[in-house]
């Protein structure tokens, strides 16, 4: 199937073109082209707030392009789900600091590269001008070898850290970080291209992102993967985007370097137990001061030298299917001389994730490249190469086969983590939180395999995550409740304080006196809780904690300490952070 003969893709669902022989491409015949969305009526960006018959159609096709639904139009109206596409609008709007959207007031101030490459989509929605500028900024800050880094800092903030004064980066283009993330630009930049209704505009636009989206996918190849074995390396837990996934913890048992004292500002914003730890986080610094030391402007050198490099399953899918969209641009724009260099990644990256499959686990896992060992972690990101469209048909049975079991054991995925692994945790950042924009993701591969009635469950999930707990930075998949930014804080801040008073009667604290201490005051089995036990043992008790057997569910805390109020900020929807 030639690329610029496929039909219009649903959304960011669909067809994924690419002319590489369908010999070597079995996932290409897995089925699932969508017919493609309907042509909606012409409406105006002007006329986004006018009447509330016009908000209706922006919501609906929003929906629709977001969701790639298929129903009639006349089916989403007045439904339930509309208020999510209404808050995120607004959400994307309040975030807007001028050409960029921050994904988080206090926490994330900055622009961060794959989540202003996804809300690029959701502005795309109601406003495409304002979409390209999104990608426009996010590319002022490409470096000259092609790398757009994680993080540009376009304005000071004093509410982040490391900032601008610990990466040291040079002002120009602007300072960033020395490190990426998932190249999500060019996925995003074919669905503003494909659904635009604005042609000439989107024709100027891409006329000058296109040149920067090659150049970005051909730095990740020269630096990324220098010995050309078709899949790329992530050099920090910070470029997957899935910062504090375990399947992370094995490859950061490196010792830790001498680091300047520092003091972590996100713990400010959000509570510790959501957080990474503080040994993870010597373990980040230890990277960015060690590339820094050695001139991380030389992505080249950084490969060889890093005592972390990971073939992460995100990174890798999504650069697979970008690559896919990439050629389907480089067709339409007809750029047909930059199609066979595509081809050739996308031919060598068959091959790559060949390596990452485990047959007896039927699922992909990320490879420690230092020591050639697929990592034992069974993470979401396992289920990313549907979207990539690299899993072939029997992969993607066994991996749809392993979803279920684990959608059978919580009552919303997609957990973060498989739940039957020890290391999960359901309200810890990356290590059994759901995602919505990585649900987004497996919907979208489920529905290209033809998984139907799986893709809906998760659509479902996500739908009602969303709309009960609102537009939270993530979900816990055992509650459903919003977590990650302003989520909890009254509850979590409580709980502290309550077991801070128990362990503060008993110095050193004693594991015993804290454990006959939740068995009194907390319901066992509660995770939230657990999550909080395990954080406070790790930072104040120098020994492993016996969490108590599963006891009948107990009275709530009987001590209320009174707190001041905590002010709750709104919450925020769309980039991989999605937050407040
Ligand atoms: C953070 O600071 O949590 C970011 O995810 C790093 O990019």
């Amino acid at each position: 199937m030639a690329g610029n003969d496929a039909p219009s893709s649903g959304g960011l669902v669909g067809p994924i073109p690419t002319t590489v022989s369908l010999a070597s491409c079995p996932a290409l015949e897995a089925k699932s082209i969508l017919p493609p969305v309907r042509v909606f009526r012409s409406t105006s960006v002007e006329n986004l707030n006018s009447t509330p018959k016009d908000r209706a159609y922006w919501r609906a096709k929003s929906l629709r392009r977001l969701f790639s639904m298929r129903e009639p139009e006349e089916d989403l109206e007045g439904s339930a789900r509309l208020p999510i596409v209404e808050e995120s609008i607004e959400c994307l709007r309040r975030n807007d600091y001028g050409g960029y959207t921050i994904p988080a007031h206090n926490l994330y101030p900055f622009q961060w590269n794959w989540d202003s490459a996804i809300v690029a989509a959701g502005w795309a929605v109601f406003d495409e001008a304002r979409a390209w500028e999104e990608f426009e900024k996010l590319f002022s800050g490409q470096w000259e070898d092609g790398m757009v880094p994680s993080i540009i800092f376009h304005r000071p903030s004093t509410s982040y850290f490391p900032g601008p004064e610990i990466w040291g980066s040079p002002a120009a283009p602007s300072e960033s970080t020395g490190i990426t993330q998932p190249p999500v630009a060019s996925v995003s930049a074919r669905f503003l291209f494909e659904h635009t209704e604005h042609a000439e505009l989107a024709e100027e636009q891409m006329a000058d992102l296109f040149p920067k989206l090659l150049a970005s996918h051909r730095w990740w190849y020269k630096a990324r993967d220098p010995e050309k074995k078709g899949i790329v390396a992530i050099l920090h837990p910070w470029e997957s985007g899935m910062d504090n996934s375990p399947a992370w913890d094995a490859a950061l048992q490196f010792p830790v370097d001498n680091l300047p004292p520092y003091e972590r500002k996100d713990l400010q914003h959000v509570n510790a137990c959501m957080r990474p730890t503080k040994e993870t986080y010597d373990h980040y610094l230890t990277l960015l001061y060690r590339f820094k030391a050695e001139n991380y402007y030389d992505s080249n050198k950084l490969y060889w030298v890093s005592p972390f490099r990971m073939t992460d399953l995100c990174t890798n899918s999504i650069l697979f299917r970008a690559n896919r969209d990439l050629r389907w641009l480089a067709i339409k724009l007809g750029k047909t001389d930059v199609v066979a260099e595509i081809d050739e990644w996308l031919e060598r990256g068959f091959e790559g994730f060949k390596q990452l499959w485990d047959e007896d686990a039927g699922l992909f896992k990320c490879q420690d490249q230092l020591t050639g060992k697929l990592d034992d972690a069974a993470t979401s990101a396992a289920f990313l190469p549907l979207f990539a469209g690299v899993a072939s048909k029997e992969q993607a049975a066994k991996l749809a086969e392993n979803l279920k079991q684990w959608l059978d054991k919580v009552p919303f995925g997609v957990p973060s983590t498989d739940p039957r692994d020890p290391r999960f945790e359901p309200l810890r950042y990356w290590r059994g939180p759901v995602w919505i924009i990585i649900n987004w993701m497996i919907f979208n591969g489920l529905r290209h395999y033809g998984y139907d009635d799986l893709a809906q469950r998760i659509y479902d999930d996500s739908v009602a995550l969303t709309s009960n707990a609102g537009l939270r930075e993530y979900f816990d998949p055992q509650t459903g409740d919003g977590a990650g930014v302003g989520a909890l804080v009254r509850q979590f801040t409580r709980n502290c304080r309550i077991l801070r008073n128990a362990i503060s009667r008993d110095q050193p604290p004693k594991i015993d006196a804290i454990n006959a201490y939740v068995l009194k005051n907390f319901r066992t089995g509660d995770k939230l809780f657990m999550s909080l036990l395990r954080c406070y043992i790790d930072d104040k008790v120098e020994a492993s904690c016996v969490i108590p057997a599963a006891q009948p569910r107990l009275a709530a805390p009987v001590t209320i300490v009174q707190m001041p109020p905590v002010p709750m900020t709104n919450t925020e929807v769309l980039g991989s952070k999605s937050r407040v």
